[in-house]
């Protein structure tokens, strides 16, 4: 663990002007009550930089049509713009080709395009899926009604005290009836990463495919989805520093082209008669109806602007920053880190003895801290530590060291006014 008190600044991959980068963000300079906001609450979402406005703004005032339909000339704009948006998806995931990448509203809508468009078709009565503990619920839940109307079962590995998977638990799940696993790959609610790579390639030998929610990996980690040899990849634009109402799903091209169609509508068919319809190829199979072409080429945009930094370099200063954070959080008498594990992400959960995460998150709010408290969408998780709810801190690469020192004075505030 580097010392509490490094300079962020006095590593090689930390060459960055990490203040002006801040500076390209303009909702950090608003003040809450006076008070400048210390926004950490970056996992639920974080917040776009001027650039991305700005994309969003030229798209709106010079090249807004629909796409893909007409022959005129913001119609063709508009579509080579949204299809170019794909082509950085795909680049920066590392697809092979751009049609394996799907624009949706988000992660859960791709999750549900999954069980949808594969789970309905492949998993049958008798089957068994294997999801994780430390699953979001929109990886539990869209399985759940897969295997209530299939009688397909739901298998689940369970974590360690630190929040780390069981692996060996995991490997013991498989037989010959598993056909799918679901696996976050960075928990939302602890930060833990998962050793997604191991894990794909032991359902691979047993013939198993696996969907990785990446929702809290993308922003943090470099995703190559070939590397993982995945077959399902998804995660959301707005915690990408996109806008909201977009995200992608990756999907080998093979299993997409195999898969049925979850939406029907307009330009998702290649023809259609009242006796058949000949659906579209991929990716069009999977995007009926006016795609969110607005905030597709925003997303794009904000790939472009995090590529221009380096996830690399994100993720070496954000394991800083949560360094820092965590040695100054254990100092704190009567705070406790949920989610130990030796490889976490940005994310920093906590409970404070004898005070409910709701005062601490209103009490934090006051002095402009900006952090989310709740079960965080993961109830499993807060089940296995047997607890309610937890604080949340989620850093971004925008965050300094002094605001980790402000939630600490926080914290300390809250304790003089509970305890
Ligand atoms: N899934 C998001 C979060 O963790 C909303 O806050």
């Amino acid at each position: 663990m580097k010392p509490a008190n490094a300079s962020l600044k006095s590593e090689p991959l930390f060459d960055m002007d990490w203040e002006k980068i801040r500076a390209d963000f303009p909702i950090l300079n608003l003040k809450i009550d006076e008070k400048p906001l210390i926004y950490l609450d970056n996992a639920a979402s974080s917040q776009m930089p001027q650039s991305v406005i700005d994309r969003l703004v030229r798209y709106q005032t010079t090249q807004h049509a629909n796409i893909n339909r007409a022959v005129h000339y913001l119609s063709e704009i508009a579509t080579i713009e949204y299809h170019r948006a794909r082509s950085t998806l795909q680049q920066f995931i590392n697809a092979r080709e751009d049609r394996e990448v799907i624009f949706t509203s988000g992660t859960t809508d791709s999750i549900n395009l999954v069980m949808h468009g594969y789970g309905r078709k492949f998993i049958n009565s008798g089957d068994e899926i294997i999801l994780t503990t430390l699953e979001h619920h929109s990886n539990i839940v869209p399985w759940q009604m897969l295997a209530e109307e299939k009688g397909a079962t739901i298998r689940v590995v369970p974590i360690n005290d630190n929040g780390e998977l069981q692996i060996d638990a995991y490997e013991k799940l498989f037989n010959e009836r598993t056909k799918f696993v679901g696996l976050i790959h960075v928990s939302n609610a602890l930060g833990t990463i998962n050793p997604v790579k191991k894990m794909i390639d032991f359902a691979h030998q047993h013939g198993v495919p696996v969907l990785i929610d990446g929702a809290q990996a993308a922003p943090h980690i470099p995703i190559d989805v070939q590397a993982l040899d995945c077959d399902f990849y998804a995660f959301s634009a707005h915690k990408l520093c996109g806008p909201t109402g977009v995200g992608i799903l990756y999907g080998k091209a093979d299993l997409l082209e195999a898969m049925q169609p979850f939406k029907g509508g307009g330009d998702m068919i290649a023809s259609v008669t009242f006796e058949k319809t000949i659906y579209n190829t991929i990716p069009h199979k999977f995007e009926a109806g006016t795609p969110p072409i607005a905030a597709a080429i925003g997303f794009g945009a904000a790939i472009d602007y995090l590529t221009a930094i380096g996830i690399e370099r994100i993720a070496a200063y954000e394991s800083t920053l949560l360094d820092y954070a965590t040695d100054c959080l254990n100092e704190i008498p009567g705070v406790k880190i949920i989610g130990t594990a030796t490889n976490k992400a940005a994310v920093l959960s906590f409970v404070i003895d004898g005070i409910h995460p709701h005062d601490i998150g209103t009490i934090l709010n006051q002095d402009g801290i900006a952090v989310r408290t709740g079960h965080h969408c993961a109830q499993p998780v807060m089940q296995r530590f047997n607890i309610p709810a937890t604080s949340r801190a989620s850093f971004a690469f925008y965050n300094r060291k002094t605001e980790v020192d402000a939630l600490v004075a926080g914290i300390k505030t809250v304790q003089k006014i509970f305890l």
